[in-house]
Order: C-alpha cells, then sequence, then structure tokens
C-alpha cells in the first residue's frame, strides 16, 4: 500500500503509518500546499465491495461529516480513484489512549477524570443527535501530542437512531466491550455506549478492559455473567461509577447526563472545552 501512495496522491506528502483497521489503513500525512497535517485513512475499493460494507462506509462518511465538536476527530473530507476511498481527518499526535494506557501500566484517577470527562462531552453530543456510537473503546480514543485532550475517532459502526430500527439486535462492537443486551442479542439503544465507557474508566484505572479473557467466547460468558473484580487500590468514587455503568439491565444503567453528576467527575466542568482545537483547520 505504501509503496503506490506516493504516485496516488501529489498533493499528500506521507510521513507515516498510523495504523490498520479492519478494512482500512490510516496514514500521517501532510497537504503540501499548506503544510496542514492530517490523518488519511485509506479503504480498497475491493475490500468493501467483497465484504459488503459499501453501506457501512456511507454511513460512516454520513454521520462524521455533520459532526463538529471539539471531543470529537474532525472529518475534513473525502475523496476517490478507481481503487481505493480517502477520508481526510483531523490528526491527533498522541496517538491512541489504548497505546498510552499501555505505555504507563494505568492513569491516576486525576487523569482518568480529566480525559474521561472529554470522553463524557462527546458522546453527550453524540447522543444529544440520537447517534450511538456502538465501538466506543480505548483503540478508537486519540489523544493531543500533551495528552491532554480527547477525540472519539472512527465512526465505522454508529448509527442514528431513526435509522436503526432493523439493526437493533446486531451483534456488532469490539468484545471487550460489548454490553449484555448486545451479547444477547436484546434490542438495546443509548445505554450500550454507556456501558462501553464503564469499561473504558476501568480499563484506564486497572490497564485492561474488565471482562478481557484470552480468547472472545470467555469474554462473552464473562459479560453475560458480570463477573469481573475491583481493585482495592480503586477510590469509593470510581468504585460506585464503574459498578453504576456496568449495570446488567440498561434501564438501570447511568444515562451520560448521570455520570456529569457522579462524585467521580465533581471537580469537572463539562462542556466548557469548546473553544479547545487541537490544530485550527485552515
Ligand atoms: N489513528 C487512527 N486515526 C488517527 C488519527 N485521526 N490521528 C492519529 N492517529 C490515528
Amino acid at each position: 500500500m505504501e509503496s503506490k501512495l506516493g504516485s496516488r496522491l501529489p498533493d499528500y506528502e506521507v510521513i507515516k503509518p498510523l495504523g490498520r483497521g479492519a478494512y482500512s489503513y490510516v496514514y500521517h500525512v501532510k497537504y503540501r500546499s499548506t503544510s496542514q497535517e492530517f490523518a488519511l485513512k485509506i479503504i480498497e475499493k475491493q475490500v468493501v465491495v467483497q465484504k459488503n460494507l459499501t453501506n457501512r462506509l456511507l454511513n460512516e462518511i454520513k454521520l462524521q461529516k455533520r459532526l463538529n465538536h471539539p471531543c470529537i476527530v474532525k472529518f475534513y473530507h473525502s475523496f476517490e480513484d478507481e481503487d481505493c476511498i480517502y477520508l481526510v481527518l483531523e490528526y491527533c499526535a498522541g496517538g491512541e489512549l489504548f497505546s498510552y494506557i499501555k505505555s504507563e501500566g494505568r492513569l491516576s484517577e486525576d487523569e482518568t477524570r480529566m480525559l474521561c470527562s472529554q470522553l463524557v462531552d462527546g458522546i453527550d453530543y453524540l447522543h444529544n443527535r440520537g447517534i450511538l456510537h456502538r465501538d466506543l473503546k480505548l483503540g478508537n480514543l486519540l489523544l493531543s501530542e500533551d495528552r491532554t485532550l480527547l477525540k472519539i475517532g472512527d465512526f465505522g459502526l454508529a448509527v442514528k437512531l431513526s435509522n436503526y430500527s432493523e439493526e437493533r439486535s446486531t451483534l456488532c462492537g469490539t468484545p471487550n466491550y460489548i454490553s449484555p443486551e448486545v451479547v444477547n442479542r436484546q434490542p438495546y439503544g443509548l445505554a450500550a455506549d454507556l456501558w462501553s465507557l464503564g469499561c473504558i474508566v476501568y480499563g484506564c484505572l486497572t490497564g485492561n478492559p474488565p471482562f478481557e479473557s484470552p480468547d472472545i467466547q470467555t469474554t462473552l460468558l464473562k459479560i453475560k455473567d458480570m463477573s469481573y473484580s475491583l481493585p482495592n487500590y480503586l477510590s469509593d468514587d470510581a468504585e460506585t461509577l464503574i459498578r453504576s455503568l456496568l449495570s446488567w439491565n440498561p434501564d438501570e444503567r447511568l444515562s451520560i447526563q448521570d455520570v456529569k453528576n457522579q462524585p467521580f467527575f465533581k471537580s469537572q466542568f463539562f462542556s466548557t472545552l469548546d473553544t479547545r482545537t487541537l490544530q485550527s483547520p485552515t
């Protein structure tokens, strides 16, 4: 893929590969005429057709294009050539929260609060617009270079609630973060993202998501049985937040508004972050 990129993308300088998704490659690129840096997501059309992903990709573009929030990776534009579709996205120089946690072991409660309050702001923005992300996980959260700003990325599985009646029992998302109602193929709604938020907070504070296992089947069984343990170094506020998000019954789970009022987030001011940007778009 990399060797052919230079000739395909004369307007961009390819700086380095950033990662590979299930059906895409992401590169750090510089737009030559303005020197602005972006993350360029490249999807091979052949793979999209083979894997029947056309609707998923069109949905991702349509949804992410309309979003404009400091805690969500900005979608600038898309273009295509004969073989590939290209999504030009905001570049987050700090990489994935997943990699940051792996390098640190685990995060302090203060750092978790600072990063997760931005995640809560981003989810609030999505849920207010009836958008369910469905794949919130440490690997889909991106950081600024100094790791103080967090942005939600990858809208490949996101759905707008009005379009989603036929989708509501589809098993999707990454096994470690999916809720019992999704595992049990029950109808699900916004509360499924709140379960994932609980797994993310747990992952920040302990280093691993709560139901992680060597194989997918064991992870799914652990989720169904609610089999997880809370280490004793967690504060009471952190423990209460995690327990109330990892509630088996989605109707009893905290809503995003409830999360903002949790004692764990007591010192955070939500939605006061709107003036921040990682880099100013030209
Ligand atoms: N990896 C995937 N998407 C990315 C982005 N927007 N910025 C940095 N790294 C990424």
